[in-house]
């Protein structure tokens, strides 16, 4: 077994544009016990250089064409035993090449077997492959023995659940078998859309104790938003670890937070994720996007974000937001409004109802409009 142990985690998701260096390290500073990073294709790892970043001490994967473009940061002391590498393939050859460049430098290597965009399927990657499952199975195989077994790190899978559980568990009873270090399922279907309810009940308990069976352990996805959330499902349903993405995406301290209201202000998010950007040298269009995922549409701070280029008028915008009162909005309480706001931002009705934070005693204590 690798070094890395896959269970009795709560567990930052990946995601793509959000799951970047300084956030997976916000995400673990608030609690997060591992921390994926973005998918990222194998074409795309391959086509970069390692490159040694002495200034900042990490290690950057940019594009051999452009080094200005950095495709993957990570720095060893910081998140070597806890980042997840997330690759995007539909290769066993094309996986063990691209796996191979990064292995020395993480903790595991997970294949994404789940996302439903169409660029991904139309190219037999991500959900694509849940229709190929001979092709699934041979992509873990080769990862387990040629990157796995070698680099001495994990190899792992996501993927979504089948039309009905006997297919799921038919399937992850293949899975199981090659060799795999856990298996994470997200609880939707393939068409199911993000704001969909996740539908554990006839699928979460089977898939468990088919890896249990195994020796693995079982990651579960799909609304999870808080530690009350992790040790229910791990209660009902027997999984050993869970994974959260919308809550992290709306309030990243979820990980650190008991009830799904526990999440600190969002002012504070935004000044740590700010400083982590910053410090990190993150590239300030993905820094921007990521704050304005933390910041309530309805606060001046918003428009400020938005239009500020660059850390030195980012750095204007921070100074104005320490002297603003800690405020979280409703809409970082919980992940799921947030998936329908995101729907809805094109004609942008939603209300905002402001809650005051006490800070020092975590209560939510009044609505204010
Ligand atoms: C912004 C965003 C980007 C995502 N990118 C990825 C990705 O790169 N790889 C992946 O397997 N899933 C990706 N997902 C799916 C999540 O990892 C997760 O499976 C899904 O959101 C369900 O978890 P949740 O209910 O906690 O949100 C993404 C989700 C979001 C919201």
């Amino acid at each position: 077994m690798p070094p890395v142990n896959y269970a009795g985690k709560l567990v930052l998701a990946p995601m793509v544009r959000i799951g970047e260096f300084p956030f997976r390290l916000l995400a673990l500073k608030y609690g997060a016990d591992l921390v994926w990073g973005p998918e990222i294709v194998d074409r795309k790892i391959l086509d970069c250089k390692r490159v040694v970043n002495d200034k900042l001490h990490t290690i950057d994967y940019v594009l051999a064409s452009n080094a200005s473009q950095v495709i993957f940061r990570t720095d060893k002391r910081l998140e070597k035993d806890k980042v997840i590498f997330q690759l995007g393939t539909a290769s066993p050859e094309l996986a063990v090449q691209a796996a191979s460049k990064v292995a020395a430098d993480v903790a595991g290597i997970d294949l994404n077997s789940g996302c439903p965009k169409h660029f991904s399927v139309h190219s037999g990657m991500g959900a694509g492959l849940l229709k190929t499952p001979d092709k699934l199975v041979a992509i873990l195989e080769a990862l387990v023995t040629e990157v796995g077994k070698k680099f001495d790190i994990g190899i792992s899978v996501k993927i979504r659940i089948l039309d009905t559980p006997e297919e799921t568990f038919t399937l992850v009873r293949r899975l199981v078998k090659t060799g795999i270090s856990a298996l994470t399922v997200h609880c939707r279907k393939v068409p199911m859309r993000p704001r969909e309810r996740a539908i554990p009940d006839e699928y979460l308990a089977g898939i468990a104790e088919i890896c249990h069976a195994a020796g693995i352990p079982c990651i579960a996805n799909g609304d999870v938003t808080c530690r009350d959330d992790f040790n229910r499902i791990k209660k009902q349903y027997g999984v050993d670890s869970a994974m959260i993405a919308v809550a992290a995406e709306s309030n990243v301290s979820c990980f650190a937070a008991k009830t799904k209201n526990d999440v600190k202000p969002w002012s504070e998010i935004v000044k740590n994720l700010y400083d982590l950007c910053k410090s990190t040298d993150n590239h300030y269009s993905n820094s921007k996007f990521m704050l304005l995922r933390f910041t309530p549409g309805k606060s001046p701070m918003y428009q400020r974000i938005a239009q500020s280029k660059s850390y030195k008028q980012g750095d204007e915008v921070m100074a104005e937001l320490a002297n603003e009162q800690p405020q979280v909005n409703e809409r970082q309480l919980d992940g799921n409004k947030r998936k329908l706001e995101n729907e809805e931002r094109t004609t942008d009705k939603r209300k905002t109802a402001k809650i005051n934070l006490d800070v020092s005693s975590g209560v939510t204590v009044s609505l204010v409009g």
